[in-house]
Order: C-alpha cells, then structure tokens, then sequence
C-alpha cells in the first residue's frame, strides 16, 4: 500500500519537467484572482450576510420560533381542501359550507410565548358561524385560551368570545363588542401567555388580562405545552343571538382569511423548551423576548379598562355576582 502511493507522487528531482505543463494552469489561476479581485466587494458583502443570516438563524433557533410561512407552521386538519394555502405560504383561508368548515393547527407546541396573527372574518351575514383561534393542550384536563368570533346578521355586531381552561375547567367567559368592522380588513389578534398571566390584545390593544394568581390557590394553565388550532364552523344552534338567527346557506360558502403569524414562544420539542428551563437561555433584553416580562404599563391599564368599560358585553365575573353563585377567587381579586 505504502510504496504503490508513493508512486503516484512525481519525483521531487525532476519537478522542472512538470513546468510547461503547468503555464495553463497559472494563466488560469491569474485571471481566476483578477476575477476574483475585482469581485471582491460583492464577495465579501455576500459572505457576511450569509454569515450573519446564519447567526440569526441560529440565534432564532436558540431563543424563539417565528412565524411567517403558514405552509410551514401550519398542517390543515379537516374541511377536505376547504382549508387554503396561497402565495406560498403568505395567506390562509378557510372556508365553510353546508357540508363542512376547516381548520388547522400549528406544527409547533409551546410552552408559554406571544403569539399572534392577523385575520379578516367573514363579510355580510355571518350569522351562525364560529371563527375561532386558540391554543390548547390535549386530554381531558387541558389547558385553553380561546379567541371566539361568534357571527352575525349583516349590520349586527360580531361578538368577540374570550375563555380561559386549566385542568379541563373553563367557564371563565368575557365577551366584547369590537370598536371597528373586523371584515373589512385584518386585524391582529394576539395572545401573551407568560409565567405572570396571560393578556388578550386586539390590534396591540389589551382587552383582557388574566393574571397568574396561583400563589393564592388558583388555577393557571403553565405546565400543559399547547399547539394554536384555528377553525370555521357552523354553530347556528347556539351562536348567533342565542341559536334565533340561523347560518343562511344561500350566502355559502363562508370564508375567513389570515396572515403575519407570529409566534415568540418557547417551543417544546421532546419535553424540552427551547428556552431552556426557566427562560435561563433568553436574553431578555432582546426585544423579539420582550413578551416574557410584558406587563401592562399605566397605558396598557387605560387602555384595558377602557376596552372593558366601552365594550364589554358579558362578564362571567359579573354575571356569577348577579346569580348570586359562588364567585370564583380571581374575580375577587381582580376588581
Ligand atoms: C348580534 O347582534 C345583536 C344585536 O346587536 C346582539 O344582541 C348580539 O349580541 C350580537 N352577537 C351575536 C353573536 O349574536
Ligand atoms: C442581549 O441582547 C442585547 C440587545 O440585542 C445585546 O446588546 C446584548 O449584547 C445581548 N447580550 C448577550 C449576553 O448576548
Ligand atoms: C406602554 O407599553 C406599550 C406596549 O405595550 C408601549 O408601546 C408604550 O410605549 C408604553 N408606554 C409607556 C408610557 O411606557
């Protein structure tokens, strides 16, 4: 083996004779470095981007998950190709008709993190349909946070439907009135669930907030990780001004429209977080990890209060006060 590599080497004695041979070669190297010298900038330019693009990436990984690409975040679960991908991944509709709604779910499950998207309802008469947008855990004592849009009559306001699971129990219902059409456009419907509380936002502006309260005995969904699940279906039974206003076929079929999802969240994956136990892997003075401490500031506080003050329509706090039934802890203390 030894002596028949050795062969293949040309004997160092007679390298003048291997010269001619080589005069190609080095005009082709030549004009290869002015090539390359001319073409330096751009070069160095394309390394560096690649480079940082790499470190970002990296980054993202370690700390967060993004969103963007719906074809990637997003399998479709049921509705038997109602549900749409378009522009590469750029918008999803789903849509709804007598014989069946959509729905899809994200690949990834999080353990706390803000997530958001941009939907657009359905337009004229809704009545009887349900759009929803969530994030749940499995099994029968799971953990949810609900986004609801309940339909209705052309003209009729939709009612915005919030809820709240842990351990399978929800019944913690705040309902509103929007202070816009939310079918002429889209609107970002966001959830920042983190180990203080979870708060609903309506285009940046908060509309609920619940507060881990769990120091006091009270439940807090924080151990289940959760996928987002989003679906269109038909609900007229019960939807629409208490089940009265029935889903009039003839406008099928029935879509609604989403983009820009966003997730800063710590994805699970195996039973580990992708922040690392107790977020010890975030730098928290990165903005894309702001979520993680976000509280509402004295703006955020007015701008609640003034959302529940004008347009709520429905308090499960209120109304178990006016049943006289048992009022749960955190409607205590959150007055
Ligand atoms: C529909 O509009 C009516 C009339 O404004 C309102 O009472 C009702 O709460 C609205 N929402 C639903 C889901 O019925
Ligand atoms: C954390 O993020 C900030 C803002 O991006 C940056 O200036 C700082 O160097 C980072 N710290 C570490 C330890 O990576
Ligand atoms: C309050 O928080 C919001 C984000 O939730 C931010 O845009 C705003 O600048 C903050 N205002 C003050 C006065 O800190």
């Amino acid at each position: 083996m030894g002596t028949n590599s050795r062969k293949l080497k040309p004997p160092s004695s007679s390298s003048s004779y291997y010269l001619p041979r080589c005069i190609p070669l080095l005009l082709f190297l030549a004009v290869f470095a002015l090539l390359f010298f001319f073409n330096i900038d751009t070069f160095v330019s394309r390394t560096k981007s690649i480079a940082l693009h790499t470190f970002s990436e990296q980054s993202r990984l370690l700390m967060n998950a993004e969103g963007g690409n719906l074809q990637h975040e997003f399998d479709i679960t049921w509705g038997d190709g109602r549900a749409k991908i378009h522009n590469n991944g750029g918008l999803l509709t789903l849509s709804l008709d007598q014989n069946s709604g959509s729905g899809f779910r994200s690949r990834k499950e999080y353990l706390f993190g803000k997530i958001e998207i941009q939907i657009k309802l359905i337009a004229g008469n809704s009545a009887g349909t349900v759009t929803t947008y969530y994030l749940s855990s499995e099994g029968e004592t799971h953990d949810e946070i609900d986004f609801e849009f309940l339909g209705n009559s052309s003209g009729d306001p939709y009612t915005l439907h919030t809820n709240v699971y842990c351990q399978g129990k929800g019944n913690r219902e705040q309902q509103f009135f929007l202070w816009f059409d939310p079918t002429l456009d889209f609107h970002t419907y966001s959830i920042n669930w983190n180990p203080k509380g979870i708060i609903f936002f309506v285009d940046g502006t908060p509309i609920r907030e619940f507060k881990n309260l769990g120091s006091n005995g009270i439940p807090f969904p924080k151990n289940q990780p959760m996928r987002v699940y989003s679906s269109l279906w038909n609900a007229d039974d019960w939807a629409t001004q208490g089940g009265l206003v029935k889903t009039d076929w003839t406008k099928a079929p029935f879509t609604a429209s989403y983009r820009n999802y966003k997730a800063e969240a710590c994805v699970m994956s195996g039973g580990i977080s992708s922040c690392g136990s107790r977020f010890s892997a975030l730098n928290l003075t990165e903005k894309s990890n702001s979520w993680v401490t976000e509280k509402l500031n004295s703006t955020g506080m007015e701008r609640l209060k003034w959302v529940q003050k004008n347009h709520m329509v429905y308090n499960y706090c209120v109304d178990k006060m006016r049943f006289q039934e048992g009022l749960p802890p955190e409607c205590k203390m959150s007055s």
